[in-house]
């Protein structure tokens, strides 16, 4: 693989006329971001890979502080994952934004619920950087994880709104041996908060099986009481929605798939898990 500190020297690297599969990141990799870099290397002739913790997209200024940044560790499984050809992007700050970003995105609904809801700021500055990122890489196929269900939703809406001839492939989560989906905060939990996450994905499978037997409300209340019994676990919330808009449904008798959205407050840490009904 090739590593690329600048624009200018990923710009040398993929020349033009090459199709491209994007892979964007911010590091810290595991397997849910290696099943998307095979992926983009399984279906394009040139991958690029970047590994960028966005400053705009953190609400919080706690969590960008303890976001976990292992380089040397992501470029070593990389190196093994990709082709000689493959590209990983490492910008700095300043080649991302050399001037502050003041752009907002109306996305809608879409960013004014759930993760929206309880991240306010979160989505505006996904989509600053990923529009900045899709015209830097200029990317003709980009892969994102449907563990972040919502954020796949904005990013369809944000390459539509702004006409951005680029195609979104999602790709499905990956779990551990035990359910929890993958995800870099994951390293961040305590002992005993790590062993309770697991009844996240429990709770949500045991769901899915009530549908049609309860109402979606009661389902919902008892998905939430369940993991609320647990003395490590907080929901902050849990959605059953449509795959379209990402709205709560009232009755199981809608014509899209339905997806039980979650996030859940193991100790300071959030747990977002999403799965299909
Ligand atoms: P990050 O959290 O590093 O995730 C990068 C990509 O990996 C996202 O598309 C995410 O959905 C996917 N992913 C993470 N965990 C996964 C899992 N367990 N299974 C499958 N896919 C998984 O998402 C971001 O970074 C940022 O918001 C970014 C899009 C890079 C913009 O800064």
């Amino acid at each position: 693989m090739r590593i690329a500190k600048n624009i200018k020297e990923l710009n040398n690297y993929t020349g033009s006329n090459q199709t491209i599969g994007f892979v964007p990141t911010m590091g810290s990799l595991h397997e849910g971001h290696f099943s998307l870099v095979k992926e983009a290397i399984l279906e394009t002739p040139l991958t690029v890979v970047s590994l960028f913790v966005n400053p705009t997209q953190f609400n919080d200024k706690n969590d960008l502080k303890n976001y976990p940044r292992n380089v040397e560790y992501d470029l070593s499984r990389l190196d093994l994952i990709l082709r000689k050809k493959d590209i990983v992007f490492i910008p700095d700050e300043k080649e991302i934004y050399p001037e502050p970003d003041t752009r907002t995105f109306n996305f809608g609904h879409l960013d004014k619920i759930m993760e929206g809801r309880n991240r306010p700021g979160h989505f505006n500055g996904v989509g600053q950087v990923v529009s900045k990122l899709f015209q830097i890489v200029k990317p003709t196929y980009a892969f994102f994880g449907e563990k972040d269900l919502q954020q796949l939703a904005v990013i369809r809406k944000l390459v539509q709104m702004l006409k951005i001839p680029i195609i979104i492939i999602g790709i499905p989560i990956v779990r551990e041996p035990d359910g929890l989906a993958m995800s870099s905060r994951n390293q961040l939990l305590m002992k005993n908060e790590r062993a309770e996450v697991p009844k996240i994905f429990k709770a949500l499978t045991k769901a899915t099986r009530l549908r049609g037997k309860n109402t979606v409300d009661e389902v919902r209340n008892k998905t939430i009481e369940e993991i609320n019994k647990s003395q490590f676990l907080s929901v902050e919330y849990f959605e059953i929605v449509d795959e379209i808009d990402l709205l709560p449904i009232k009755n199981w008798d809608v014509n899209t798939n339905i997806f039980g959205c979650i996030a859940v407050k193991a100790g300071k840490i959030r747990v977002i898990d999403n799965i299909r009904f």
